[in-house]
């Protein structure tokens, strides 16, 4: 398969404080571009294959045309965080020595929680018929993982799609996986999700699969399984009638 260009890769050069409110710890960091970031690693729980799916969703969506923050790849050495008094933090900059994903921190975003008002329904419906086709379930009006940052909407946090990896289920049973919408932050919309489904589901071409996909580095990822991904992707995207949000026309 053809491997994309690579996300950018910079260096941590400061841990700042870790993000409490995240189930997996990311921290706030410094990098040697002198950007700021929320750091994402490949020690926490969830392991390397969330990583994966924060960078093959969230580089699928910011090329639909949703606003993602920028990712890059950061190279951690553990040695940054030695004034870190928390041992749980210690431990997780140990893992989490080599490469793990920074994203780009939006300073002074808010969590989403629809009382500054609503995207239009067309974007609604994009994000619902997106979220439905990765099988992300972390988009929930408890932890709507959306930010508002300068009154544009910002989506963050896509981890955990993409779930058929921790048991590699087959693609055609993630084929046939129908999509809970019901504690979907943009649930209302589902009725006008089938008339934007021909127009997106074209846009998804497999060089756009191919392309997100060759972004994860080998670091993460086994040999052979960026073909699986795109397998079962392709084969989802080519049969909606199980999973689409409003149901298949
Ligand atoms: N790019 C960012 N800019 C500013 N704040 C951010 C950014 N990314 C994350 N945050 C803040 O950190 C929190 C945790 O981030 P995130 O949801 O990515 O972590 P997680 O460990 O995967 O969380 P979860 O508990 O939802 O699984 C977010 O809810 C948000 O408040
Ligand atoms: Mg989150």
């Amino acid at each position: 398969m053809l491997c994309g260009v690579s996300l950018p890769i910079i260096t941590a050069t400061r841990y700042v404080l870790p993000l409490r409110e995240g189930g997996s710890l990311p921290g706030v960091v410094e990098g040697n571009d002198l950007g700021t970031y929320v750091l994402k690693f490949h020690g926490a729980g969830q392991g390397p294959k969330a990583l994966v799916a924060e960078v093959v969703v969230g580089e699928l969506f910011r090329r639909l045309g949703l606003r993602v923050p920028e990712l890059k790849l950061m190279e951690l050495d553990p040695a940054i965080g030695k004034s870190e008094p928390d041992e749980e933090i210690q431990d997780l900059l140990i893992r989490s020595a080599g490469l793990n994903l920074a994203v780009d921190f939006l300073p002074g975003s808010f969590g989403y929680d629809g009382s500054s008002g609503k995207p239009d329904d067309a974007t609604q419906a994009r994000i619902l018929w997106l979220d439905a086709f990765v099988a992300n379930v972390d988009r929930s009006w408890r932890n709507t993982n959306l930010l508002v940052w300068h009154k544009n909407l910002w989506l963050i946090d896509h981890g955990a799609a993409l779930y058929f990896h921790h048991s590699w289920m087959s693609a055609e049973k993630f084929t046939g996986l129908p999509y809970d919408a019901t504690d979907h932050v943009f649930r209302d919309v589902a009725p006008a999700v089938p008339d934007i489904d021909s127009q997106l589901a074209a846009e998804i071409t497999p060089e756009l699969l191919t392309e997100v996909i060759g972004l994860v580095p080998d670091e993460w990822i086994a040999p052979g399984d960026r073909e699986r991904y795109l397998d079962h992707l392709t084969a989802r995207l080519a049969d909606r009638s199980a999973w689409l949000p409003g149901g298949a026309r």
